[in-house]
């Protein structure tokens, strides 16, 4: 029997969490990846615990040395990789949405962390998987973005995430063009203002409806878009 196997960054709590528990109770194998051990045991732990096949794992995507270990040990045990969702993702500004920092006063330490996090680690874990997800039926990467990074009407405010994710949907046009002529799809997606530790308790949104557009990308038909934005399964302004 075909597996669907997925993996599931920033997996130990918000969207991802709740992602690997959607896509594990449709039949996907998930590897849940964490860069905290506790966390990521623990979560992965309570999925199991009802039945879901789910496995953690301890890397932090802006480390090579952890991205590689987990290619080793996904390939290790599949053929193929069906799905990848670069999740994991952090508004680095200290006050996380509350934050005043702008581009005037943003340590660009910091800046260059949140690319490390946001952008240059979804590439890492595009390079560790490609060759596998080619061997899968219907390979899927979706980069979770955001409608801060809209370009074209971008606003003040968090520097560090809405560049380095405005870079990340970037990096959603060249892998686009360049998985051309392949079965490979890859989308960003903005969830909206979900009610996660990230959104905080005002956001518009619940987990349970954020994750809802990720699926739609995460699942896209054969004949589905490649290359593009979207929320809620349309397309929306870079
Ligand atoms: N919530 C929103 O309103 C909203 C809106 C637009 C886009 N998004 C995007 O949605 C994604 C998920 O966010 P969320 O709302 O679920 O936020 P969250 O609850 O803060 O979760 C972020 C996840 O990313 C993980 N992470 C951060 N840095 C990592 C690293 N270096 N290596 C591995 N994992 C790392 C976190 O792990 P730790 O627990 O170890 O920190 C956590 O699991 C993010 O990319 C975010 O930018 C969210």
């Amino acid at each position: 029997m075909y597996r669907k196997v997925a993996v599931v960054t920033g997996a130990n709590r918000g969207l991802g969490l709740a992602l690997t528990k959607a896509l594990a109770e449709d039949d996907y194998k998930v590897f849940m990846v964490g860069r905290n051990k506790i966390e990521i045991d623990n979560a992965s732990a309570k999925l199991q615990e009802a039945g879901l096949n789910v496995e953690g794992f301890e890397a932090d995507v802006s480390k090579a040395r952890h991205i590689t270990a987990l290619s080793s040990y996904v390939q290790s045990q599949y053929d193929h990789l069906d799905l990848l969702i670069n999740n994991a993702g952090v508004i680095i500004e200290p006050g996380g949405l509350d934050s005043q920092v702008t581009c005037f006063t943003v340590n660009p330490d910091l800046v260059e962390e949140a690319y490390s996090i946001n952008t240059v680690g979804a590439l890492r874990l595009v390079q560790v998987f490609y060759d596998l997800m080619l061997k899968s039926r219907k390979p899927r990467i979706v980069n979770v973005s955001t409608g801060m990074a809209t370009l074209s009407k971008m606003e003040g405010g968090w520097p560090a995430y809405r560049m380095s994710k405005a870079a990340l949907n970037a990096l959603t046009g060249v892998l686009a063009a360049e998985f051309e002529g392949t079965r490979m799809k890859v989308n960003s997606v903005c969830p909206g203002w979900v009610r996660t530790d990230m959104g905080g308790p005002n956001a518009e949104r619940s987990i349970e409806e954020g994750i809802k557009g990720i699926l739609w990308a995460a699942k896209l038909p054969t004949d589905g878009p490649s290359g593009g934005f979207f929320r809620d399964g349309k397309p929306i302004a870079w």
